[in-house]
């Protein structure tokens, strides 16, 4: 994978390069440093030059998608089961409208993906927190929550922030306590396709749920807009059935193209990036080494740092922009994008150790 330049990529106009000033580093919001897979920037181009940029026709992704999850997991998805979308966060707005009423309470476990917070409140569904333990989902404490009336959990697989991969018997676990209170899972998978070595991805269907997934994460297309809602199982069909069709004339044109073509051909450059992607958590491990849990998925890694707000003072005197902890709902914490070049990743290493010295202390010599 070629890796491209600083000023390569400060040439970029996506919110991640131009938020901030030419003298910081931005390793916050989960874009890319990668050049596009060659099949995607084809379609594209080819896009472009023909002039065809009006709505979507999304028809082939149920099965782009269908394709690429037996060939990854060996999950059979049938096309019919699929609803295009615009985003993954809209996906989960449009789920909820069909699977609960106005006022209905949604499961979340912080610390977690910040719109968690706020999407569904948006639609009137208010969120309970049930955080994390260690890292593991607290399934009694589901439990109670779902027995007390909340319909719905609300699960980030794997789990934006922690980088977490939920084994086959969580997921069993979480699936019993949600069927015995007659609830449902969403299950927001956009991050699964970037499982890194060492780890294995389990779907969460054919248990009771809703999946969202996309290639924006794995493939960088995520100002494209496009994603796809899944029915998990059976029991959610009739829900699913009810979407409205205008939900689908969100999916913007050249997303669906870019989505359909990255699932069906894009194995390989996956496979070069999940290469690079881990190289790059090494760097990241062999830097901050007990400051954090080293991520199983994706190209996020969770800091634990000694300030309550420590993304503000690194931006403040290092010029790094980091996702803050505050914002997933959890201070003393900030969130890395390590998806980056080696040029990038080394320098804001460098930069975070000035105000953060590794915890470990080098073993003495001699
Ligand atoms: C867990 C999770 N869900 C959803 C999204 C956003 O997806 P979209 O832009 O398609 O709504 C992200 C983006 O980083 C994410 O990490």
């Amino acid at each position: 994978m070629r890796e491209l330049s600083l000023e390569e990529l400060r040439q970029r106009r996506s919110i991640k390069w131009q938020l901030y000033g030419p003298d910081v580093l931005p390793l916050w919001v989960a874009e890319l440093d990668v050049s596009l897979a060659d099949c995607v920037t084809t379609v594209l181009e080819q896009a472009v030059a023909r002039a065809d940029t009006g709505y979507a026709a999304p028809f082939q992704l149920g099965r782009a998608f269908a394709g690429f999850a037996k060939r990854h997991w060996g999950w059979d998805v049938d096309p019919s089961w699929c609803v295009p979308v615009g985003d993954v966060m809209a996906g989960v707005a449009e789920a909820l409208k069909v699977l609960t009423d106005p006022g209905d309470r949604v499961v979340i476990c912080p610390p977690v993906y910040h719109p968690f917070f706020e999407v569904p409140p948006s639609i009137g569904r208010p969120v309970e927190l049930v955080p994390l333990v260690d890292g593991a989902l607290d399934l009694p404490a589901i439990d109670v929550a779902l027995g007390a009336g909340a319909r719905v959990v609300l699960l980030s697989s794997p789990h934006n922030p922690t980088g977490r991969v939920w084994t086959p018997e969580e997921l069993d676990q979480l699936d019993l306590v949600v069927r015995r209170h007659d609830a449902v899972v969403l299950a927001d998978e956009v991050h699964a396709p970037l499982t890194l070595p060492g780890a294995t991805f389990t779907p969460y269907a054919p248990r009771r749920s809703v999946v969202l997934t996309s290639a924006s994460k794995a493939f960088n297309l995520a100002g494209l807009k496009c994603a796809l809602l899944v029915a998990g199982n059976e029991d959610v069909l009739p829900a699913v059935r009810r979407i409205p069709v205008e939900v689908s004339y969100k999916v913007g044109h050249l997303g669906a193209l870019a989505n359909e073509v990255a699932l069906t051909d894009g194995d390989a450059w996956l496979a070069d990036l999940v290469r690079h992607l881990d190289r790059m958590r090494g760097l990241v491990v062999d830097a901050l080494g007990d400051r954090l849990t080293p991520p199983q998925a994706s190209y996020l890694a969770w800091l634990r740092l000694d300030d309550e707000r420590p993304a503000e003072r690194l931006l403040r005197e290092q010029r790094i922009a980091l996702s803050e902890g505050a914002d997933f709902g959890l201070t003393h914490h900030a969130r890395l994008n390590f998806g980056t070049t080696t040029e990038v990743l080394t320098l804001a290493l460098d930069r975070l150790l000035t105000t953060y010295p590794a915890e470990r202390a080098s073993p003495p010599l001699g």
